[in-house]
């Protein structure tokens, strides 16, 4: 089994960017600690592009194989109805999409209390740092 964990624009710069909002690790210690967190069986396959095409096209790679998604879209959040509906046609697919950010984006700046993804994922998970990714894995393992 794999899983999807996909990430947009910027966070290829965790670790030095902003690192009182996001913390000192990199995408490499994400990707560490969710593979050290899952089962030998599941496939952690964690990617991050600055391209929303990329991040579209990644989407429908979900859909064509039935894999599961956790995506932090990122800015792409609060305004790309294009990503969105891609979103949708994985969660509408029947395959579980789990939207999550690193930060709590409703203690930020207004403009990221809205998610134009978050009503087409099957749920939301946001603010507590890298477990929200860990959260969002254990849920898709559960469901086996
Ligand atoms: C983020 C929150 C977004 O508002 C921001 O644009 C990001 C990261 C998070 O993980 O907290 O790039 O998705």
């Amino acid at each position: 089994r794999t899983v999807l964990v996909l990430n947009g624009p910027n966070l290829g710069r965790l670790g030095s960017r902003e690192p009182d909002v996001y913390g000192s690790a990199n995408l490499d210690d994400l990707r560490a600690l969710l593979t050290a967190a899952t089962p030998d069986d599941v496939t952690v396959d964690l990617r991050q592009t600055d391209d929303e095409a990329e991040l579209i096209h990644w989407l429908y790679e979900a859909v064509d194989t039935g894999t599961p998604v956790v995506l932090n879209p990122a800015a792409f959040t609060h305004y790309s109805y294009a990503l969105r509906d891609a979103a949708a046609l994985v969660t509408k697919a029947g395959i579980p999409l789990v939207e999550v950010h690193i930060s709590n984006p409703h203690a930020r700046e207004t403009f990221r209390h809205t998610s134009v993804v978050s009503a087409v994922a099957t749920g939301v998970i946001a603010g507590f740092g890298f477990d929200s990714y860990r959260l969002a894995v254990d849920y898709i393992v559960r469901l086996g």
